[in-house]
């Protein structure tokens, strides 16, 4: 088996803007502190670095509140790109500013035309497949088209279900190595990782799922003692990043980045 889907060479992450205070967010928990957001952010770039990678800080835009989640609005797999098109009006534009700082990385960057969409933060690639959640961001015209798209690269598709509520399918999930997810255990009961190894998040601690595996690192955000020690015991090299900013705008550790190793 190979370590594809978590050993990477380079990483794109966007600064948050001050216009982050108006991000999208599903209950209004409080307005996001932009000095606490960029601190935790700049800690998240060291940790990514600190494992050897190369990442490509890319300038804030102000006029999208949520372009810091840089994870929606691309696919990057070590064959090409395939640039999304997010279910959130006013997150549309968001694409088409990654676009090119990925065709300077990548021999071939497709595209989703439409009319589905489709979210980065719903789709976790493992080593044997893809899986795409379907939500309220993601719809089955965005995930039949991404699924013909990278058909011609090899890769199967598996839609899964996100459950009601959750903004995300890796909102509730993570990959932790070639063979083994984190998962809530109210995702894990659908049935959707049968096959895989899954530690499930402790308890009460339901938004510490949304990790990444990125080299011999798993980020994961601060605040959750129980997984983290679950993590720990497993043997993974756990480092907590502070995720109280994005928290309020339902975004975690995967949404700043993505991840990659381009083949050329
Ligand atoms: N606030 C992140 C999102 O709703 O896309």
């Amino acid at each position: 088996m190979t370590d594809r889907s978590y050993r990477f060479t380079h990483a794109v992450t966007r600064a948050p803007a001050p216009s982050i205070v108006r991000g999208l967010r599903a209950v209004d928990t409080g307005t996001p502190d932009l000095g606490r957001m960029q601190q935790d952010h700049a800690d998240y770039i060291a940790a990514l670095r600190a494992t050897g990678a190369e990442v490509i800080e890319l300038a804030p835009l102000a006029d999208y509140p949520d372009s810091v989640f840089v994870e929606d609005t691309a696919l990057c797999l070590p064959e090409g790109a395939v640039i999304m098109r997010p279910g959130a009006p006013s997150r549309a534009g968001e694409p088409a500013k990654m676009a090119p700082v990925l065709r300077t990385l990548y021999g071939e960057v497709l595209e989703i035309a439409g009319p589905g969409t489709i979210e980065g933060g719903d789709i976790l690639v493992t080593e044997r497949e893809i899986l795409v959640g379907r939500s309220a961001r993601t719809d089955a015209a965005g995930i039949a088209e991404l699924a013909g798209l990278v058909a011609r690269w090899g890769y199967r598709l598996r839609e899964v279900a996100v459950p009601a509520g959750v903004l995300h399918f890796k909102t509730d999930c993570s990959l932790l190595d070639a063979g083994t997810i984190l998962a809530t255990p109210r995702l894990a009961a659908s049935g959707c990782f049968d096959g895989y190894r899954v530690i499930h998040t402790a308890e009460g601690e339901e938004a510490a799922a949304n990790t990444i595996r990125f080299n011999d690192l798993v980020l994961m955000p601060a605040g959750f003692p129980k997984t983290a020690a679950r993590l720990a015991e497993a043997g993974y090299a756990v480092r907590e990043i502070g995720n109280s900013e994005c928290a309020k705008l339902d975004g975690g550790m995967s949404c700043l980045s993505l991840r990659f190793t381009p083949k050329g």
